[in-house]
């Protein structure tokens, strides 16, 4: 496991390297959907990252966002983004990263998440707890929505099938406010570190949270899907919290829902 994990390290950072160099240019974007970029630091990234996979790992798939991974039949399975928060990058906000995880069979066992800018790496493995540049992390011991910081995010695709404005607007209301980073891996790793008290969002993909769950998980907190139920990579949504504010926030989830339908 360890050895997986260095190497998870020794790559998100050299692809990290590549999107540090990618920021110094001029962004070459282009559309995958109406608002859903991607870019040559997307690209430069994946590449690197999977052809270090291949080499240390020749036999492990890799389930790569831009496409260029491998199924094997091994029970060994990469989740990469190469560069999650593209919109971000190529306005040059400096909110974005590398996330990496791997998984046996079903079993989430580490994550790797690098923010390039900041330098701020946050590394997880299975039994093993989170870190944040080496040093352990916890999720934060807030225990009520009234004084949380909460974070959530839009999707580039379906934007106009997406309810989550009005759960945006209700828990706006009800805690200390509600940001919009628009990166999930590095919003996972926030919960985990217990800069946010919460994170959700609809229609992610196994590529944008596998790392972050594993994070959250080892940091203490709780992971489910918006109804409660256990979370399955690529769900429909993700409610990640510190645990403690966990129920008070489905309860809220159930509210909203209720009256979002009524109102259709
Ligand atoms: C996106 C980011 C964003 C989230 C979107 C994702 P990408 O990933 O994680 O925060 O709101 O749903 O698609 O496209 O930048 O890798
Ligand atoms: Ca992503
Ligand atoms: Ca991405």
């Amino acid at each position: 496991m360890n050895t997986f994990l260095e190497v998870a390290v020794d790559v998100a950072q050299e692809a990290g390297k590549i999107l540090r160099e990618e920021m110094e240019r001029p962004p070459t974007i282009s559309y995958k959907g109406d608002f859903d970029l991607v870019t040559q630091a997307d690209r430069r990234s994946e590449a690197l990252i999977v052809s270090r996979l291949q080499k240390y790992f020749p036999e492990h798939a890799v389930a790569a966002e831009e496409g260029t991974g491998k199924s094997t039949a091994s029970e060994y399975r990469w989740h990469v983004d190469p560069l999650d928060g593209t919109t971000n990058f190529a306005h040059a906000y400096p909110c974005f990263c590398v996330s990496m995880a791997l998984a046996r069979k079903n079993e989430l066992l580490l994550g790797v998440i690098y923010n390039p800018v900041y330098n701020e790496l946050f590394t997880a493995a299975r039994g093993q707890g989170a870190f944040f540049n080496g040093k352990r992390i916890q999720c934060s011991k807030i225990d009520a929505l009234k004084n949380s910081l909460l974070c959530t995010g839009f999707p580039n695709h379906d934007r106009q099938a997406n309810p989550n404005i009005h759960f945006y607007w209700d828990f706006t209301l009800r805690s200390h406010g509600v940001r919009r980073d628009g990166s999930a891996a590095l919003d996972l790793a926030c919960v985990a570190m217990g800069r946010f008290d919460s994170f959700w969002e609809f229609g992610l993909n196994p590529w944008d949270t596998a790392a972050g769950v594993v994070l959250v998980e080892e940091a203490g907190g709780k992971i489910t899907d918006m109804q409660g139920q256990r979370y399955v990579l690529g769900g429909p949504s993700i409610l990640a919290s510190n645990g403690l504010i966990h129920e008070e926030m489905l309860k809220v989830v159930a509210e909203v829902s209720g009256h979002t339908l009524s109102h259709q």
